[in-house]
């Protein structure tokens, strides 16, 4: 009897769980006005937490995310932004910026992290550190880093929706003159893509009302 109740409810939280994954997935959309109104920090720290726990290529996480909150700052960010409301609508403003330069100094800062993380000697990574420093001398470095933020925005949206935070995934702004706004050529960082925080505004924002538009199953998927 105990085990038929377990396994009935077993299977019904799981039955659930997948529809909510879902229907969260479904009521966010990439919001165009936001009410001004804060996130819970609880949420906003989950939401940093599961960025920072995006994997990365090699496991580098080659960008740093600048959190930006003061109002003034974002004011001057949607001057460059074609003025897109969002950025000083929303609570929070997330712009991801990749490194530019010092990867050879930055491969043995992680090096290090790894081996004080895992209690591993050095030595024991020198063949890692040599293979990542050899990629590194014939790829695109900030090609392939940008590529690494964007799986990181990709975890920061997730979580969004998971929270019923809503969120905009940003790429219309200027990146050269953001980074001169932000200073990041100081900070050897290159911006790359934004990501607003905040509440909806359903009554100003007409996207709230309509259906997502996606392909079908059957356009986007091969299955062999
Ligand atoms: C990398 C990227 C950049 C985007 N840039 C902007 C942007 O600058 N402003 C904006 O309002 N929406 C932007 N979007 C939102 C897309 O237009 C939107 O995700 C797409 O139309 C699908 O709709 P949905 O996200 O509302 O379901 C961007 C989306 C992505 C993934």
């Amino acid at each position: 009897m105990f085990l038929k109740l377990y396994l009935f409810n077993h299977a019904n939280y799981k039955k659930n769980d997948l529809m909510n994954i879902l229907e969260n997935l479904n009521w966010r959309y990439a919001t165009k006005r936001m009410n001004g109104e804060q996130v819970a920090n609880e949420k906003i720290n989950t939401i940093l937490e599961a960025i920072r726990l995006a994997p990365s290529s090699m496991g580098l996480q080659p960008y740093k995310v600048l959190v930006v909150k003061d109002k003034a700052i974002r004011e001057k960010i949607k001057e460059v932004s074609y003025n897109q409301p969002q950025i000083t609508e929303s609570a929070y403003l997330l712009v991801f910026a990749v490194w530019k330069d010092g990867y050879e100094e930055k491969t043995e800062n992680f090096i290090q992290l790894i081996a004080k993380t895992r209690n591993q000697p050095l030595e024991s990574l020198q063949d890692y550190k040599n293979r990542v420093l050899g990629f590194f001398s014939i790829v695109d470095k900030v090609s392939w880093a940008s590529r690494q933020a964007y799986i990181a925005l990709g975890f920061g949206l997730t979580t969004c929706a998971m929270l019923k935070v809503d969120s905009t995934p940003m790429e219309g702004f200027v990146n050269e003159d953001l980074d001169k706004l932000l200073e990041l050529d100081k900070l050897g960082l290159k911006s790359v893509v934004m990501m607003a925080i905040g509440n909806r505004d359903e009554t100003k924002d007409y996207l709230t009302a309509l259906p997502k538009v996606r392909r079908a199953e059957k356009d986007l998927y091969i299955y062999l």
